[in-house]
């Protein structure tokens, strides 16, 4: 039997600002809020599924009002991420896309399935959400899942706490985020992309860039 699938989980309330949970709540309504087309390469969503509601307070912006997350990722979080992987974890260079936060307001949105690019992510979970309420990130056990009914069928579970921060390895496993249960639930996560020795930041397929930011036009990328 395949082993399902791992993590590695910190609680790290205290270590945050005392005003960390403020702060992600103002930076949310700054938040791109609209249906987000499949993402290349990377979605692992039913075929018939064109767009999915999300929300997304852009790298850029996570670096102008939330400096301290920023440091974080580069800091405390990255040193963290070092203690779960034999190699050396490296934060992304490119501010692009290094951290993000991701949002979702009412029953309407979810999290698009997919895999990730990168070989390990951390997701620092900025709110709660008790049995019930929803948002659960949910990663299938099996690599070759397609589309929510069928990562549901054999997955690994994980209810949002504020103040845990979990790293994983998603490039394998199709996961997604469920839909909150109350019109007036908000779920936000900060991700964070890192990568390794092994895989580093160069095998990010220019596509997804391309995808996500439009045409190349910065110097020696
Ligand atoms: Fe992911």
């Amino acid at each position: 039997m395949a082993p399902a699938f791992g993590w590695t989980t910190f609680d790290v309330t205290s270590e945050l600002p005392d005003y960390w949970q403020k702060d992600i709540d103002a930076a949310t309504t700054g938040a791109d809020i609209k249906k987000f087309p499949r993402t290349p390469i990377l979605s692992r969503e039913a075929a018939d599924v064109a767009n999915i509601p999300r929300g997304r307070v852009h790298a850029g912006e996570v670096k102008r009002t939330l400096p301290w997350l920023y440091d974080f990722y580069r800091g405390y979080f990255l040193e963290l991420a070092g203690t779960t992987c034999e190699e050396r974890v490296r934060p992304a260079v490119d501010d692009r896309y290094g951290v993000v936060l991701n949002v979702q307001r009412g029953t309407d949105m979810r999290f698009e399935c997919h895999v990730d690019s990168n070989p390990m992510t951390g997701i620092l979970f900025c709110t709660d959400h008790p049995e019930g309420a929803g948002g659960e990130l949910v990663i299938s056990n099996k690599p070759g899942a397609t589309g929510v009914a069928e990562i549901e069928e054999n997955c690994s579970v994980i209810r949002p706490s504020a103040g845990q921060l979990i790293f994983f390895d998603g490039s394998e496993h199709p996961h997604y985020a469920r839909p909150l249960s109350s019109e007036s639930a908000m779920r936000v996560v900060a991700v964070m992309n890192f990568y390794t020795e092994s895989r580093p930041e160069s095998t990010r397929p220019p596509e997804l860039n391309r995808h996500l930011f439009g045409p190349d036009t910065s110097p020696g990328r």
